[in-house]
């Protein structure tokens, strides 16, 4: 069946997001380790990044940003929470459950989604699926991350890049001729690339057991220069698929919006995609990579910055651990970030 304007779809109808107050710039990092604003800027264009202080955890990130988007969604209620994240609070259990009860959601389903910066995609695709189903009619799609919990104190390149942060969204069902509808969202992943991008131990394949405990490596690991092709390539490819789904031409783009990663990642997308760089939503400059919340937050700060704004065709894209991929495309709707 062929969809049409009167179709079912997804619809974004609310938009929160929220940063921890503590600031590290590319001079507080250069204090510590062998680098410069000059090398992070040059290489990865970003000036400073927000990070979580000892007490703070991914939910409370969530929390806020959550709580902002049922607001700016006009709601108190929805029927269910999806929390993407690679940084949960515990490994177990799920952080979603204690964001919806500390949302006052009472006892709606929530779960975690986890794949890593595509993680907020991911999730998206998951709310659509249940609001297609009937299952639900109205959704809580967070992203969250603190990677700066499980960073290498001693990794430059990681720290250079990583920043903590959370988005969220409400979405609802709705039309396929509403402002906000997005889907399908293309996704789509390749195991192969597993180890490129991977905290070593602490799960089942490397558990932590005292009797190995000095061999075990708990930190994020990633071979940079290696995910770098691979994002540019695959994020272009993505994006190129969901603009020819919605029947737009590369012309019809008003902003991309892909994940924040490197702002030499975000040109190769945009080259290869036949895009000016203008068209390029740049928010990593005062965040770096904030991993599954960058797409929600890089969006709000497009609205902030007036580059987004009501009936405008936005494409967002992410790249990540997995490895994983994907891309959704929407024509922006009225609604103001809290
Ligand atoms: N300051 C100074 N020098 C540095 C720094 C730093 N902060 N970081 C690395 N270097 C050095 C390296 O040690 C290396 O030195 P050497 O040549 O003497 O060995 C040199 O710079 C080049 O290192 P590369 O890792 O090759 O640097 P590159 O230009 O590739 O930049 C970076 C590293 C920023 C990580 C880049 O590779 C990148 O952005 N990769 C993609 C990240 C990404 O998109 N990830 C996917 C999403 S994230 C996720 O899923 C969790």
């Amino acid at each position: 069946m062929t969809a049409t304007a009167h179709s079912p779809a997804p619809v974004l109808c609310g938009l929160g997001t929220w940063l921890p107050p503590h600031v590290v710039t590319n001079e507080d990092l250069s204090r510590e380790l062998d680098t410069s604003d000059e090398w992070i800027r040059s290489r990865t264009g970003i000036g400073r990044r927000h990070v979580v202080q000892p007490g703070e955890a991914t939910s409370d990130l969530a929390v806020e940003a959550g709580r902002r988007a049922l607001k700016s969604a006009g709601l108190d209620t929805v029927d269910m929470v999806i929390v993407a994240t690679t940084t949960p609070d515990r490994q177990c259990p799920a952080t979603a459950p204690l964001v919806a009860s500390r949302l006052g959601l009472g006892t709606v389903p929530a779960f975690d989604v986890g794949a890593v910066c595509t993680g907020f995609l991911y999730a998206l695709a998951t709310a659509a699926g249940f609001l297609a189903a009937g299952t639900a009619r109205t959704v809580l799609v967070v992203g969250a991350d603190t990677y700066s919990t499980i960073l290498d104190p001693a990794d430059r390149s990681a720290r250079a890049i990583f920043g903590d942060g959370a988005g969220a969204v409400v979405v609802r069902a709705g039309r396929a001729d509403e402002p906000g509808a997005f889907g399908p969202v293309e996704l789509a992943s390749d195991g192969s690339g597993c180890d490129l991008i991977m905290v070593p131990s602490g799960g089942s394949r490397d558990p932590f057991r005292a009797a190995t405990a000095q061999q075990a490596d708990p930190f994020f690991r990633m071979q940079g220069k290696k995910v770098f092709r691979s994002a540019v390539e695959r994020m272009a490819q993505s994006s190129l698929t969901v603009a020819e789904r919605f029947g737009w031409s590369v012309d019809d783009i008003d902003l991309l919006v892909a994940h924040q990663a490197n702002i030499r990642i975000m040109h190769g997308v945009a080259d290869s995609v036949g895009l000016p760089r203008s068209r390029c939503h740049v928010h990593l400059d005062r965040v770096g990579n904030t991993a599954a919340a960058s797409i929600p937050l890089a969006l709000a700060d497009a609205v902030e910055s007036g580059r987004l704004t009501p009936g405008a065709r936005v494409l967002t894209t992410a790249f990540g651990g997995g490895l994983t991929w994907g891309a959704a495309a929407l024509r922006w709707p009225d609604i103001s970030p809290a």
